[in-house]
Parts: structure tokens; sequence; C-alpha cells
């Protein structure tokens, strides 16, 4: 993979690098996109049957079954050589700072060692009450299959279910990690926009966000995407493939 002298030379210079991650990121690992064709999720399920409140309110048993599932899926993958080589980057002692801000509600930058990765879409470590938000911390138990129903456990505060910690659509963005993925995207000096179509805002808004604050962006991603003209350097490339080899062109630093 031939990267530009200027490229180069930012992944060299830069001292604050932000991630901001899409399904892509972890495809690799082996979790399905949403949107790809015959593998992404949303080929292949309704959003508005699963991923909506009015889902919930209509079968709170059918969607949280849906994403224990998913859970399940998430918790027997291992983060790739993408995930590794962000974390890898950011441990090299003259290494940039590095904030991840992902879409994922998997955990596998964490399980690679980066620090911080602000979730904009939830998370899956972070059920909580559908009424008084109240987190829940019990062990729950995830499904190795896909299981049709399974009603959610009820919060010990006020006895109304438990449900997932993500972000549905037509909900707002938990505040305080947009406010933290902005400031994290403000700050940066140079941007890697990994494995997001770029069609789900705010979060798609980030990159021309970084643009406008001066940095320089570079999107890795096969195709062609909503956000691939606010990028300076486009890499149509896999996350596990190009990752390693931009981390390696930034050198020791
Ligand atoms: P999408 O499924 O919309 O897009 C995944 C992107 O990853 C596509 O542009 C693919 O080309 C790219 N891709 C696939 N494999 C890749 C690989 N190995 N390396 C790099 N890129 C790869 O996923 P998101 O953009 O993350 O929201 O979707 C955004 C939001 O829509 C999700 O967070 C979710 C979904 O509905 C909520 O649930 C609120």
């Amino acid at each position: 993979m031939e990267l530009p002298r200027e490229l180069t030379s930012a992944l060299r210079s830069a001292e604050r690098v932000a991630v901001l991650s899409g399904a892509g990121m972890s495809a690799e690992s082996g979790v399905p996109t949403f949107r790809d064709a015959q593998t992404g999720l949303w080929e292949q399920y309704a959003a508005e049957d699963l991923a909506t409140p009015e889902a919930w309110e209509r079968d709170r048993a059918f969607v949280w079954a849906w994403y224990l599932w998913r859970f399940g899926r998430i918790r027997h993958v291992a983060p790739n050589a993408g995930h590794r080589a962000l974390a890898d980057w950011a441990r090299r002692s003259s290494g940039p700072h590095i904030g991840v801000v992902t879409q994922n509600v998997d955990d596998l930058h964490e399980r690679a060692g980066s620090n911080p990765v602000v979730h904009l879409h939830g998370s899956v470590a972070a059920y909580r009450c559908e009424a008084c938000a109240a987190p829940y911390d019990a062990p729950i138990h995830l499904p190795d299959e896909a299981v049709h129903r399974i009603e959610p456990p009820t919060c010990p505060r006020c006895g109304h279910s438990v449900r997932p910690g993500v972000v549905w659509f037509g909900e707002m963005l938990p505040m305080d990690e947009w406010h933290r993925g902005v400031e994290i995207v403000e700050q940066a000096d140079l941007v890697l926009v990994v494995g997001t179509s770029g069609i789900v805002h705010p979060a798609a808004g980030l990159p021309a966000i970084a643009r406008a604050a001066g940095a320089r962006v570079v999107e890795v991603n096969p195709v062609d995407t909503e956000v691939s003209d606010v990028a300076h350097h486009v890499l149509r490339e896999t996350a596990a493939a190009a990752l390693p080899v931009l981390v390696a062109a930034a050198g020791d630093g």
C-alpha cells in the first residue's frame, strides 16, 4: 500500500489523533455491519422492528432477545489487527494521544487497549432501566444461539423493564458522550474515519467538524461513502489491512 508523502508526514508529526469508527472497524473480527449487502444486519432484519422505542414498547421480549444474541456474538470475537494497531500506537512512548470515538456498541477497542473510547451509540455493557435509567449490573446470561423471545429483567429500584444501553432510531445521543466526541475531534490534528457509511447523524457530521477545525482527515473504507468528500486522503482498504500500515508509517514519532 503506497501512502502519499503528505499523509506519511501527517502520521509522523501527529500529536493528537481522533479515530472515528463505525461497524466496518469490527467487520474483520466477525461482527456484522448494518448496511453491507448480504451480510449487513439491516439487510436481514427491519430496523423499525428492533431498533426503535416503538419496537420496544410493542414487544420487549423480542427486542431483548435480539440484542442479547448480538451481544453474545460480540463476546466470542476478538479485536482485529486494526484495533490492535491503534492501541499499540498509543502505547508507544513517543506516540500521539489517541481518542477513539465510536458508533459501535462492541468493546473491541477497549479489549485491544485503547483509552479513551467514547461510545456515541451506547455499549454492550450499559444495561439500564427503561423508566428511571438506573444502571443494571446484575449478570445477564447471553445465549449462544439466536432465541426468539426472552423476557428482560426488571429494575430492582422501580420494577420497570431493563433495556439495552444502546441508542435507538429517534432517540437522542447521550449528551456527555457527544460533547466528549466533539472535543476529541476538535483537538485532533489527524482524524482517521474508519468503517462507517457516514449515513447516521449526528455522528456522520464529525469528519466535517474535524476538517473545519483544521485536522487532516483520512478515510479507511473499501468503498466510497457519504463522508469521502470530506477526507484529504482516502484509503480503499479494510481496517485490518490499512491501520497497521498507517501506524507503521508513523514511525517512532
Ligand atoms: P454501516 O453498516 O452503515 O457501514 C459500514 C461501513 O463499513 C460501510 O461503509 C462499509 O463499506 C465499511 N466496511 C465494511 N467492511 C469493512 C472493513 N473490513 N474495513 C473497513 N470498512 C469496512 O455502519 P455504520 O456506519 O457504523 O446505529 O452505521 C452507523 C449506525 O447505523 C450504527 O451505529 C447503528 C446503525 O443503525 C444505531 O444503532 C443507532
